[in-house]
């Protein structure tokens, strides 16, 4: 098989079944990221729990417009980050984070940063509460949040 058919082949089967898809209720934290070269924007959702003393990822969940790459390696990585602590899950890079799915192409190297920088983007201080309270909203409740817009019509002159 060749490499590209191989690495289609993993993508494939990652895709199957994408883990920790969708938004997670009672998150800490969350990050969004787009893209703006391909378009592509993912976010995901943290959530911690205290384990030895340490504060660890407890679960890491993912949404997103984007390609099957990214779904792929999102799904790998938030697997990949429960258990870890914040500090440890930012030493992660790209490269890291999609290792479960062999190496990528150079074409498809910019999936996995975007994953990367969701992550980033959940784990930054400002978006980090200091206690393990539940404060990141999940989309529906950034939703119904909003106020009615009100659409006026203009009589047609
Ligand atoms: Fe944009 Fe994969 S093509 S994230």
């Amino acid at each position: 098989m060749s490499a590209p058919e191989d690495f289609s082949r993993r993508i494939e089967e990652a895709i199957k079944s994408p883990k920790n898809l969708g938004e997670l209720e009672g998150a800490d934290a969350v990050g969004t990221v787009g893209n703006a070269d391909c378009g592509d924007m993912l976010r995901m959702w943290i959530k911690f729990k205290e384990e030895n003393g340490k504060r660890v990822i407890d679960r890491a969940t993912f949404q997103t417009f984007g390609c099957e790459t990214a779904i792929a390696v999102a799904s790998v990585a938030t697997e990949l980050i429960a258990g870890k602590t914040a500090e440890e899950a930012l030493a992660m890079g790209g490269s890291e984070l999609s290792a479960p799915l062999g190496p990528l192409p150079p074409v498809k190297i910019h999936c996995a940063q975007l994953v990367e920088g969701a992550l980033r983007s959940a784990l930054s201080p400002a978006n980090i509460p200091p206690s393990n309270q539940a404060v990141a909203p999940t989309l529906l409740q950034q939703f119904q949040e909003q106020s009615p817009k009100k659409i006026v019509l203009e009589p047609s002159k």
